[in-house]
């Protein structure tokens, strides 16, 4: 990693190990153009590449024709109203109703390590020695707004991230309407736009398509990150593979609404996009107030698809999951929900946490339904004490009778909402989101409290630190269970209300930073109607999101394989749970539930005491298994093999050891294909010259040994096998 400023060209140049960054100050005034982002390169002036017309582009000596200048301008900072026609990355609205905007070149300064960001914003970390930074100082000269740009490159891993920091030093009110974290210029190629779309029980699928003209975008005016888009896009060329080709991913450490996009223009440029969503969002900065723009990281690999993702995930591993659980094993947890919903009492919990113990288990989980007089989902949410009629004695009683059963106990929230037949809704009804004279948009039969205002975090913090403080709680669900509407708040002022999304989300992250710093060793989980808020931002306080209400292994071959293309396996909240399963009605074999779950934190969602005996018996070598991959699942490189999503047959992924001692492929053929006698499956991430043993867990399968060349080259062969859903795993480890 390495970043530099060469004074002649006026260029910086930042470098990660195997991509760089390049971009230009021009001309008197100082406009910032974006020169270059690809494949590693020595040159420093590669100003040719903004020559746009006869020569490298200053607006201050060709003011005939300025408008036609900044239309096709590659521009690091893409201004409003000022001729570039194209989408803007900042709009700011001044006192007498003007929007046009342009930062300006003002100065920089080179750090090591890497600031953090303001507001306690969930960002990427790094040592002195791990990273550095550039802070480029802009301007607008005109409205006196500045702007602080970070750029932090790593040494190892070829990610870059930006964030941006505003402050009004005018002495008049400023609005900002849409302020991006990022925006990338670029000529097109032959790039495709990959997107993860989904919906509840089926998020981050993964979607690729041509890009047409014109804009294309994904984003989320949710609240939340959402089932439906995800703040993720990816730019790969149209014939890329895991392994070849180029692709220049993005994401955004955010939870809330987000807008990522791509343009394609009358030149065939490109303009990437990535922020918080501009619709329903403005935020006043009165004079001397400040505005920080959130984390947006990108990855750029000639190596295909697989390099990006496995860059995302030490990223991620590396650099953002700050729990002490992130180098980890996490206890193998048994969940109650999908057992018993919410029918359940001490002794139910108690007979599950017995013959859980017998098989291995470490964690009991209680879910939803414990508190106030919730037995469905119509009440009592914001009544966090315990339910006496079912938790007779009480939490301490029921967390101490766990623990000398031998299990760890963990415990299920939904801090963020209010039920109205709750007697925190009788007590505090303008604590929800409320436009008034309108009736407010109920979703679960539930409301979201404003956590836009202080009193409400500090409430609904003292509510969370007090049921974890009042027994031996090792690990907490922090679910979300609806979306955002009825934004509105008497904590605000009506030129304020543009700012509720977005001070929503500082709320989140103020009681999560809270609660991590006063429970440092809590296991916390989270969760939004299964992974709807699956994005960087939570990781930052958690270690693991749950994936998907989604519990079907096929099901979670593509939620998985979408999840991973981004996030580390060891953040992905993977379960074993009952057939017919509970969201399609699938009857999969329960080995195969074990090896799909074993990608992700591993763990059981079902009644323990009524499932059958032969799967009952299986889960103590499942335990097993999981002791002994688990280091490698969390701490090894992600390869993904083949796809079902694809070939409509069968699934394949791998995780290789970093020194590459070993490596684990799960394969699942999906569905048996009739008169096919098997295939080959190329196992890569290897040493080449290496001799490796490869040993399956399928007793009539003989061992082999292979170099790592000829597992990457020649493959191994896997017969077809009788029906569907079945699963192999196959272990690889240095000779
Ligand atoms: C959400 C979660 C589930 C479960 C229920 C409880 O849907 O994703 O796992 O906790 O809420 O109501």
């Amino acid at each position: 990693m390495n970043i530099t400023y060469d004074e002649r060209t006026r260029t910086f140049k930042l470098d990660t190990p195997k991509t760089s960054y390049l971009f230009q100050i021009l001309g008197e005034e100082g406009f910032v153009g974006h020169v270059y982002y690809g494949t590693r390169i020595e040159d420093t002036d590669l100003s040719y590449l903004l020559c746009v017309g006869p020569e490298p582009f200053a607006p201050s000596h060709t003011d005939r024709e300025r408008a036609s200048y900044m239309d096709k301008f590659l521009s690091e900072f893409p201004g409003h109203g000022l001729g570039d026609y194209r989408e803007s990355s900042l709009v700011v609205r001044d006192e007498d109703g003007h929007e046009a905007v342009q930062l300006l070149y003002r100065g920089h300064r080179i750090l090591k390590g890497k600031p953090a960001l303001k507001n306690g914003f969930p960002a990427t970390f790094a040592g002195e020695d791990e990273a550095q930074t550039l802070e480029l100082i802009l301007e607008d000269p005109v409205l006196k707004l500045s702007c602080h740009a970070f750029y932090t490159v790593f040494a190892d891993t070829d990610a870059i991230t930006f964030s941006r920091y505003f402050k009004n030093e005018s002495d008049r009110k400023l609005i900002i309407k849409k302020a991006d974290s990022l925006s990338i210029d670029m000529w097109q190629e032959d790039y495709e736009l990959l997107t993860l779309h989904g919906s509840w029980a089926r998020e981050r699928s993964i979607d690729q398509r041509p890009i047409g003209y014109g804009k294309t975008s994904v984003g989320s005016y949710r609240g939340e990150s959402s089932h439906q888009e995800h703040p993720f896009m990816a730019l790969v060329s149209e014939k890329a593979t895991q392994e070849t080709g180029n692709v220049l991913g993005v994401n955004f450490i955010w939870s809330g609404n987000f807008l990522a996009q791509v343009e394609k223009t009358q030149f065939d440029l490109l303009r990437v996009q990535m922020g918080i969503h501009p619709d329903q969002f403005s935020y006043v900065l009165a004079p001397g107030e400040a505005f920080q723009a959130p984390e947006a990281v990108s990855v750029f690999s000639a190596e295909g698809l697989g390099h990006m993702t496995r860059s995302f995930h030490d990223l991620y591993r590396n650099h953002l999951i700050r729990s002490p659980y992130k180098n980890k094993k996490r206890p193998i947890l048994i969940n109650n929900w999908e057992a018993t919903y919410f029918d359940f009492n001490t002794e139910k919990l108690l007979s599950i946490a017995r013959e859980a113990k017998k098989l291995g288990i470490e964690m009991l989980v209680m879910d939803d339904g414990w508190f106030g007089k919730r037995n469905d989902d119509n009440s009592s949410l914001g009544d966090w004490f315990v339910n006496e009629e079912k938790l007779p004695g009480g939490l301490k009683y029921l967390v101490d009778e766990v623990n000398k059963i031998g299990l760890k106990f963990g415990i299920w929230m939904e801090p963020e909402m209010i039920s109205p037949d709750s007697d925190l809704y009788r007590a505090h009804p303008d604590w929800a989101f409320q436009v008034p004279d309108r009736i407010p948009t109920r979703s679960r039969n539930q409301l979201v409290l404003d956590l836009s205002r202080q009193e409400v975090v500090d409430h609904v913090f003292e509510m969370v630190a007090k049921v974890l403080r009042s027994a031996n709680i090792e690990y907490l669900k922090w679910d979300m269970n609806r979306q955002l509407t009825d934004l509105g708040s008497i904590g605000l002022s009506p030129e304020r209300q543009g700012e509720l999304y977005y001070r929503y989300v500082m709320g989140v992250y103020q009681l999560q930073g809270r609660l991590v710093q006063e429970f440092p060793n809590l296991l916390l989980e989270n969760c939004s109607g299964g992974g709807a808020r699956f994005d960087p931002g939570m990781l930052y306080f958690g270690p693991q999101i749950w994936t998907s209400d989604d519990t079907d292994a096929i099901e979670r071959l593509g939620i998985q394989e979408g999840t991973a293309l981004v996030y580390p396996l060891s953040s992905m909240g993977a379960h074993v749970s009952d057939c017919p399963n509970h969201t399609v009605g699938r009857t999969t074999p329960f080995r195969t539930r074990g090896h799909v779950a074993l990608a992700g934190t591993f763990g059981y969602e079902l009644d323990i005491t009524k499932i059958p005996e032969e799967d009952r018996a299986m889960i103590p070598a499942q335990v097993e298994m999981y002791h002994k991959y688990n280091d490698l699942v969390r701490c090894g490189d992600y390869y993904r093999i083949a796809s079902f999503r694809e070939n409509h047959l069968y699934d394949c992924y791998e995780v290789v050891a970093k020194d590459k001692s070993e490596a684990l492929v799960t394969y699942v053929q999906v569905m048996r294909r009739p008169n096919q006698h098997g295939r080959v499956l190329r196992i890569p991430g290897l040493d080449p010259e290496r001799k490796y043993l490869v040993t399956f867990d399928d007793s009539e399968k003989k061992s082999l040994h292979l170099t790592g060349g000829a597992l990457a080259n020649a493959g191994i062969w896997m017969e077809e096998q009788w029906g569907d859903f079945k699963s192999i795993l196959i272990h690889i480890t240095a000779e």
